[in-house]
């Protein structure tokens, strides 16, 4: 099959990115250059991201990181065959910024563009990193979604379950917070974690073995609260406590996952070798990834996690996933707009992206 070279651009949340990426479905793809420039010195002092801060860094900088990355790839922009962005679902702000601007190298240099969705970037990685074939399972746990899905295309989705309240990694952003270490959070609680006791505060773990959601929905909320409550106290050992949140967290994305690999097995039972895919920024931990490592194999599962680099945002995950949707033959019009909202299955899309309970 053909190779195809494509330009990646991401700016959804605080990540300005930029990567060119050659090869063709099912990969692995070859990543020519990935450039992420972080904004968290910019956000830290706020404990969170400031979408007006965001955008705004996103405009200064986003032209010297896609010359960077067509430089580092020693690739001309005549020399790229189309140009990704993603599209959404993310800050509008920041989104609006990285869309325009791919339209506007679309435009010049006559190539097409495809429009993303973000989380079809996570989901796809592992097809970029490892060339993991359809149908797969995903566990999507990032900042702003948790959810598991059955993955059978580029394009097709279909969803098993999805966080009811907090995403997973906004549930470790707000444990970082009440436990004062520094953000993002995801990295510094499982660093305190893995110099702490996990049984030293018992934790709640809600919807623990319940059928809510055919028993793949998540909940962090009573988690968070279980924590304040015990911060508020008073001493409160901070290792102690991110390893008790760790473990508790770790314990509902096991089950949640393990009813997740039943529910695949009974829809997709000819799989010779079926495989769980773990993706988003909370792939990234260690801790999570091995608890999950031995559920798959238990269950006769392959497990694929792409290296932590391209579990956080990045871009070549977008011109990975620009490049599946343009070798089926997709590309988008110029005047696709930006959305906030945007879920993978489509049986959830009303079409606007806002008329449903979203997960983020
Ligand atoms: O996928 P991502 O980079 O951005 C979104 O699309 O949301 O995910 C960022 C999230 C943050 O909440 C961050 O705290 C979390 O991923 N994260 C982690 C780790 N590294 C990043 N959570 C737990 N452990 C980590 N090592
Ligand atoms: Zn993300």
């Amino acid at each position: 099959m053909d190779n195809f070279t494509v330009l990646g651009i991401e700016t959804s949340c605080d990540e300005t990115a930029a990567a060119v990426v050659r090869g063709s479905p099912p990969g692995p793809g070859e990543i020519l250059s990935n450039i992420v420039f972080s904004q968290n010195e910019a956000h830290a002092p706020y404990g969170g991201v400031v979408p007006e801060i965001a955008s705004r860094a996103h405009l200064e900088i986003l032209d010297g990181v896609i010359e960077s990355a067509l430089e580092q790839a020693k690739v001309a922009l005549g020399d790229i065959d189309a140009i990704a962005a993603t599209a959404g679902p993310g800050l509008i702000g920041g989104v609006i910024v990285g869309l325009t601007t791919a339209k506007a190298l679309a435009l010049a240099a006559n190539k097409p563009l495809i429009a993303v969705n973000h989380l079809a970037g996570h989901a796809l990685t592992a097809r970029l990193t490892d060339g993991v074939a359809f149908p797969f399972l995903l566990l999507l746990v990032s900042g702003g979604h948790c959810q598991l899905l059955a993955v059978e295309g580029p394009e097709k989705f279909w969803l098993y379950g999805s966080t009811m309240d907090d995403a997973a990694g906004e549930a470790f952003d707000k444990t970082a917070k009440l436990l004062g270490l520094p953000y993002p959070g995801g990295p510094a609680v499982e660093e305190a974690a893995a110099h702490g006791n996990a049984r030293r505060y018992p934790l709640p773990r809600p919807l623990l073995g319940r059928p809510q959601g055919s028993g793949m929905a998540f909940s962090f909320s009573g988690l968070k609260t279980a924590l304040r409550q015990l911060v508020q106290t008073g001493t409160v050992d901070v290792n102690d406590a991110a390893a008790s949140f760790q473990a508790a967290v770790i314990d509902i994305l096991r089950d949640r996952t393990g009813n997740a690999l039943s529910r695949f097995q009974q829809d997709f039972p000819d799989t010779a070798a079926p495989t769980l895919v773990v993706a988003g920024g909370v792939a990234a931990n260690f801790a999570i990834g091995s608890a999950l490592t031995v559920l798959a194999e238990s269950r006769n599962f392959g497990i694929q996690i792409p290296p932590p680099n391209y579990c956080t945002d990045n871009a070549a995950m977008i011109a990975w996933a620009g490049l599946e949707r343009f070798a089926a033959g997709v590309s988008d019009s110029i005047g696709i707009g930006p959305r906030a909202r945007w879920p993978l299955d489509p049986g959830l899309d009303g079409g606007h992206g806002d008329q449903r309970q979203d997960t983020a």
